[in-house]
């Protein structure tokens, strides 16, 4: 199967008007979108996401902020997604991240960083399967598939 991640348009990312911004990045780049849910998180499934942070000082801050307005979660395939989907976001901080990635063109906050993306095939699959049943993960054909993964060697 190819790979999936899941990525999040967090809180500030909806409030700012900028989902529509980052989703066409991700289309942009080729990855076909195979599910998306638009949901208010209750702070117990905001834990359940960030769950390898409980013990960090920022956690308690994560979750009310994770859970402080509606996100828009989604679901990317592609060969190699989830690294190439890290790159995008850029690093962590709005204000640390290089120009020309997401949180580095829209965010100088520390926390308040847009988009949340799995950083592993693990994650991927935990987190993924936190939000989806496999029958909401649409399996279909991209048209142009052979020219976004077309090769010459
Ligand atoms: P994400 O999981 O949301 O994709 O972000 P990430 O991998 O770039 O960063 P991670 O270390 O997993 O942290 C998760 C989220 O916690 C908030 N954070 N705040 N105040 C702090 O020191 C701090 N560190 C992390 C951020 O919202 C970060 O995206
Ligand atoms: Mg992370």
């Amino acid at each position: 199967m190819t790979e999936r991640t899941l990525i999040i348009i967090k809180p500030d990312g909806i409030q700012r008007h900028l989902a529509g911004e980052i989703i066409a990045r991700f289309e942009r780049k080729g990855f076909k979108l195979v599910a998306a849910k638009f949901v208010q998180l209750s702070e117990e499934l905001a834990r359940r996401l960030y769950q390898v942070h409980r013990r960090k000082p920022f956690f308690e801050g994560l979750v009310k902020y994770s859970a402080s307005s509606p996100v828009l979660v989604t679901v990317w395939e592609a060969q190699g997604v989830i690294d190439m989907a890290r790159k995008m976001m850029g690093a962590t901080f709005g204000y640390e991240a290089q120009a020309g990635t997401i949180r580095g063109d829209f965010s100088c906050s520390r926390g308040y960083n847009l988009i949340h993306g799995s950083d592993s095939a693990e994650s991927a699959e935990r987190e993924i399967n936190l939000f989806f049943n496999s029958d909401e993960i649409i399996d279909y054909e991209l048209a142009d598939g052979g020219w976004l993964y077309g090769r010459n060697d």
